[in-house]
């Protein structure tokens, strides 16, 4: 997509941009030593850990970890895509973005999709006030609670029954039925067109920026299915919306917890008794991009699940994948409520009330608790037995914690435990529960040094002549960090003067540009005092060509006869004897 936009525009468009200005046209910037800090919009913070640096242009949280250029700013912020970002920043600059890029436009133009989409709703909208059928569906919202204010909040509508509305109001022309079938509101079958959606309730389905992508369609009875949905389109995937985030955040800008639920009408039962905080992931399970679009959007989170066995099921699926992904390694909390069998948000607010409802919220696990009472449920945790069995279950799931605010505990627990398990087991009857130790905060580990040495690059881009100064056997080790290494320092060597967030924008269209992005705000660097950062990268090199170098020395002894290789091994020895004795002396 970007590479539609040549990276020569990008370049004099981020020249002409101030990031110091951008945001500080959106938040009040403070200025802190040579950089300027905010409390995060990101995230609810009471101390300011957002920090905008005019040097390098770029913002960083060192709170939630979000960060970029001023692209990605707007990106985040106003929500655009990169493409918009560009529009806007070529606008504030005053420049035209080039006509290449303007005229082909980045893939497939959905314009037509997302009006179709939007005047359908507006049509389900109308039916809800205006159809002679659409009492028995008002009855049946009231039924369940809902005022009218919140039936206008989420935009539901009515389908009346027939087979007809949407193809003759928005089907005038082929064209046009040709979009309504690829906006999954009309479906063909056996050559025959007609609505998806008939005598059904409608949830419309918005993505962040507020624009209606699907549907949701209730049966105003028992009737099957109980929901429809709108089938996956271009511009609609399950797996990476939910339902609802658009109104949480038109509702309130700066979110302090989300709670994820399974369904439309939990949602808005919630609402409706003043939870304007909760999502849905309409029954699917939590996929990645709904737990990375979660984590971005609030700082507490709340799964919320049935208590039954699918619902138990679901939240350790959802669990895993956050652990699988190394997405647990921020500030946020994450916790997990499981909810009475047979109940729902919706059946037990509407039973309990707001009050006991958030009580409930209170009392939801934390992480951690969660993992390791999830694991215990089947094993005996009394026996020494039972406890090794733990610590094998839960040591290779905690592994994969590399940072964050639950590595310590989760940590902590797994040692005691494998202390418990090396114990003789106890005779008492009392179940043990792993102990909530205050387990001393570790120092996060340093990234490989491949990675260090990018990561100093990306940050201090003016650190290059001393690292092209440097020998560079590091060039041979074949290592895919390696190749990206070279081409970094390359890029800056031809490019003197230029700043952190022009060279990250260069590497958006590459397969690692996340990841290369993470890397450019790695916490060890804030470990690294200013004057040593140099040091730093040459020492990461050194000890780069140092490895190829011995690599390269062990290689031809590994091709000689075994006699061969003993005496050659032996002399090395001699020599590293000799050595170490003139250093001890
Ligand atoms: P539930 O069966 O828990 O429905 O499915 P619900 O939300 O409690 O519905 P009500 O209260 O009876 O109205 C949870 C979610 O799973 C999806 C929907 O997104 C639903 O909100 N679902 C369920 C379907 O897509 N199709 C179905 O037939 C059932
Ligand atoms: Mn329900």
């Amino acid at each position: 997509m970007a590479g539609r936009i040549p990276s020569q525009f990008i370049d004099d468009l981020l020249a002409r941009t101030d990031i110091v200005e951008l945001i500080g046209g959106r938040m009040q910037l403070r200025k802190a030593g040579k950089d300027f800090q905010a409390r995060c919009p990101f995230h609810d913070e009471k101390t300011p850990s957002f920090t905008v640096s005019q040097e390098k242009q770029f913002y960083h949280c060192f709170g939630c970890g979000a960060h970029g250029s001023a692209i990605g700013f707007l990106m985040e912020y106003d929500r655009l895509s990169f493409r918009e970002a560009i529009d806007e920043l070529a606008h504030k600059a005053g420049i035209e973005v080039p006509s290449e890029a303007a005229a082909a436009p980045a893939g497939p133009d959905y314009a037509p999709l997302y009006a179709i989409l939007d005047q359908a709703a507006q049509i389900f909208r109308l039916q809800l006030r205006e159809h002679p059928d659409a009492s028995r569906a008002i009855e049946y919202l009231k039924g369940r609670g809902l005022s009218g204010e919140i039936a206008g909040r989420y935009g539901l509508g009515y389908a009346p029954p027939g087979w007809d509305l949407l193809l003759t109001r928005l089907g005038e022309s082929p064209a046009q039925r040709e979009r309504l079938l690829q906006a999954g509101l009309i479906t063909e079958q056996d050559g025959k067109r007609y609505d998806r959606f008939r005598d059904r309730v409608i949830f419309p389905i918005r993505d962040r920026r507020g624009r209606v992508i699907g549907f949701g369609g209730r049966v105003l009875g028992d009737g099957k299915p109980k929901y429809l949905n709108s089938p996956e389109t271009p511009v609609f995937h399950k797996g990476r919306e939910l339902y609802g985030l658009y109104e949480v955040q038109q509702a309130r800008r700066k979110l302090e917890r989300l709670l994820v639920v399974e369904g439309y009408m939990d949602v808005i039962a919630l609402a409706q008794f003043g939870i304007d905080y909760a999502v849905a992931t309409l029954g699917t399970a939590t996929t990645i991009d709904h737990l990375q679009v979660l984590l971005r959007s609030a700082p507490e989170l709340v799964f919320c699940f049935d208590g039954d066995r699918a619902g138990r099921d679901a939240a350790w699926k959802a669990l895993e994948t956050a652990l699988h992904h190394d997405l647990v390694t921020g500030s946020q909390s994450l916790c997990f409520l499981f909810l009475p069998d047979g109940e729902d948000p919706d059946t037990l607010i509407r039973a309990e009330g707001l009050a006991a409802f958030e009580q409930r919220l209170v009392g939801a696990q934390p992480l951690d608790e969660y993992l390791f009472e999830h694991l215990s449920a089947q094993l005996d945790t009394v026996s020494r037995d039972g406890r090794a069995r733990l610590v094998g279950l839960a040591k290779p799931l905690i592994k994969k914690v590399t940072a964050g605010i639950y590595k310590a505990k989760l940590e902590g627990t797994l040692a005691d435990l494998e202390a418990q398990a090396r114990m003789a087991p106890s005779t008492g009857a009392r179940r043990s529960r792993p102990r909530r130790g205050v387990t001393p905060v570790q120092r996060p580990t340093r990234p490989s040094l491949v990675a260090q040495a990018i990561a100093l690059l990306l940050d201090h881009p003016e650190l290059a002549p001393a690292a092209a100064e440097q020998a560079d056997d590091w060039r041979r080790l074949e290592n895919p960090g390696v190749a990206v290494l070279a081409q970094l320092l390359d890029a800056i060597t031809a490019y003197p003067g230029i700043n952190k967030a022009t060279l990250t924008e260069r590497w958006r269209d590459h397969p690692h540009f996340d990841y290369l992005q993470r890397l450019s705000v790695e916490p060890f660097l804030r470990d690294v005092p200013e004057d040593g950062l140099a040091a730093e990268l040459i020492g990461a090199l050194q000890g780069l060509s140092k490895d190829v170098r011995d690599a390269e020395r062990l290689q031809p002894l590994n091709r000689r006869s075994t006699a061969e290789w003993s005496e050659e091994i032996r002399e090395q020895m001699d020599r590293d004897h000799a050595q170490a004795r003139t250093r001890l002396r």
